[in-house]
């Protein structure tokens, strides 16, 4: 997660502390196009300065495949990107269904006091792209301000090319 948060000083200095952000647990399934990839993603709670625990994010290699998710504990949010700019938040809670369509990166955020817990099934073949994530970052943050979730523009976001 280096280089993900914005707040770079508090998460150096919470390295030291050894935490686990999130845990991700799958089926493995062979990574063809007929199969598909299931499991479970648990984010836990908690900041990173103002900015709430999430996933690192990522594309789908093969772009134009999609992703279901669905809430099964807590309370959170999925960011969600294309390459040609567009986003989207939409809120995570229990018995909800999120759909991540084709080509949209995406990562979930615990904006809650307990675990985020969502099952998730994607196609076999899709394959994760984290590097584009890792060099841009993501248009939009999750931070809390007021005692609230807000979404902010991510001032570090930075388009490179594909
Ligand atoms: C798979 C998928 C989820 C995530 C999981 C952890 O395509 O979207 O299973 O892998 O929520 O997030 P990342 O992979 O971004 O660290
Ligand atoms: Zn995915």
């Amino acid at each position: 997660m280096k280089g993900q948060y914005l707040d770079e000083q508090a998460y150096a200095a919470m390295l030291n502390q050894d935490l686990v952000l999130y845990e991700v647990y799958e089926i493995k399934r062979p990574e063809s196009a007929g199969e598909l990839m299931h499991g479970i993603s648990i984010v836990h709670p908690g900041k990173v300065g103002d900015e709430y625990f999430m996933t690192k994010g990522h594309f789908h290699t093969v772009l134009d495949t999609a992703e279901v998710y669905y809430c099964l504990k807590g309370q959170g949010t999925m960011v969600m990107e294309t390459p040609e700019g567009d986003w989207s938040v939409k809120e995570l809670r229990p018995g909800c269904v999120l759909y991540v369509p084709p080509c949209w990166a995406h990562r979930s955020v615990n904006i809650g006091q307990q675990d985020l817990v969502t099952f998730f099934v994607y196609p076999g073949n899709a394959g994760h792209d984290y590097g584009t994530i890792e060099q841009q970052g993501f248009r939009k943050l999750v931070v809390e301000r007021d005692g609230r979730a807000q979404v902010i523009d991510n001032p570090r976001w930075h388009a490179i090319e594909r």
